[in-house]
């Protein structure tokens, strides 16, 4: 079913798949949206984005409605992700950076000192105007498909920042959290308050579920994840419970991870593709679960995808509740056709 029918049907969430599976209840077919839905690989983004700036088309509330909308409406997912990016706040509040095309995320002047941490100020929603106006433009658009806000979790969010761009080792973060335990401390805490503002912003604006992207949370060990980690991403999603709608929790190569994310205070935890499903729903408990089809898989003909697709809808009926999603982000040269199809048969095949 489409969002603009069961609009017409049912204007509120009270039926929603997404959400009955996330709250471990019976949804009426697996519910399935896609990390990295909105961008790249959709031929109607790359043509309202051309010539506007990433940063530039996050801070325009209705550019970022339109971009949000877009595979909405051409795949009829069970959720839409709000349009924009983990350091989008950051830039809010004033920290000079840019998202570079086919780099990501980069910083004018590193992260390294405690006076560099103070210097970044906390956020109000007088900040970002444009994300409540685009939140509540969405969610009159979106009907009965609830939309999901997000923020990048303290980690990813300070390897960033530290490294000044995208890194593969995040060394200088790691050397930070092992050799400056004070800064790193202030860091983590100062990006937590962030987080938890800018999830409020989205939640209190209308989103009916969060999550929280710890992408490179992968790079630690299960005990510098406790340590260093986990308390400052524990108080984001502390924050964010405490508004009522349920969180996601999603990192990549987190296999060893998983059980102490759910712990930081997860509804479902995201599973990327290289755990199995019923690995995975193991490590974390009595939660739901969101994943974990190998996003490459797009990329083989179609019943292979399917076949998988159906491999893990059959382990996620051992979860308290499962979201059908890739195991990382849509590969910009992903046909979007093969998401439709995808869909179309996540959302077909019996519960
Ligand atoms: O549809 C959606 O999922 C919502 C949009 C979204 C974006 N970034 C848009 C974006 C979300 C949820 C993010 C989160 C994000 N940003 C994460 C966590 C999710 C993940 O993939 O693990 C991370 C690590 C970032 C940082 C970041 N921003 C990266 C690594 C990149 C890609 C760099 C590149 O060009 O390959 C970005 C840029 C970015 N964020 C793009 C989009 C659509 C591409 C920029 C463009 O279209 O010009």
């Amino acid at each position: 079913m489409t969002a603009s029918t069961d609009t017409q049907s049912d204007g509120g969430l009270a039926g929603s798949a997404f959400l009955a599976a996330a709250r471990g209840e019976t949804p009426s077919h697996t519910p399935v949206w896609f990390m990295r839905q909105a961008g790249r690989s959709l031929p109607e983004y790359l043509k309202i984005r051309e010539g506007v700036g990433m940063l530039e088309s996050c801070m325009d509330a209705d550019l970022v409605t339109e971009i949000t909308l877009q595979p909405v409406r051409r795949y009829g997912v069970d959720a839409a992700i709000f349009f924009s990016d983990i350091v989008l706040p950051l830039k809010a509040v004033g920290v000079d950076l840019d998202i570079k095309p086919g780099i990501g995320p980069v910083v004018a002047s590193p992260v390294r000192t405690l006076a560099d941490v103070e210097a970044i100020p906390d956020l109000t929603p007088d900040h970002v105007p444009f994300i409540t106006q685009a939140v509540q433009q969405l969610v009159a658009e979106l009907g009965s498909t609830p939309l999901i806000g997000f923020a990048g979790a303290p980690f990813t969010v300070a390897s960033y920042l530290v490294e000044g761009g995208p890194s593969k080792e995040h060394a200088k973060t790691k050397a930070l959290m092992f050799g400056a335990p004070d800064v790193w401390d202030a860091l983590m805490r100062k990006i937590a308050g962030i987080a938890a503002d800018y999830l409020r912003i989205q939640v209190q604006a209308g989103a009916s579920a969060v999550q929280l992207f710890d992408s490179w949370a992968g790079a630690l060990t299960p005990g510098d994840y406790s340590e260093h980690v986990m308390p400052h991403s524990a108080r984001v999603l502390a924050a964010a419970g405490e508004l009522g709608v349920p969180r996601i929790h999603f990192g990549v190569g987190t296999t060893n991870l998983l059980g102490l994310m759910a712990e930081a205070g997860a509804d479902v935890v995201g599973i990327d593709w290289r755990t199995p499903l019923a690995d995975g729903i193991a490590r974390v408990g009595d939660r739901a679960v969101q994943g974990n089809l190998d996003p490459t898989l797009v990329f083989a003909p179609t019943d292979v995808m399917t076949a998988r697709a159906a491999e893990i809808i059959d382990a996620g009926r051992a979860a308290k509740g499962h979201i059908f999603n890739l195991g990382h982000g849509v590969i910009p040269s992903t046909d979007p056709g093969q998401l439709k199809a995808l869909t179309e048969f996540v959302q077909a095949y019996p519960v």
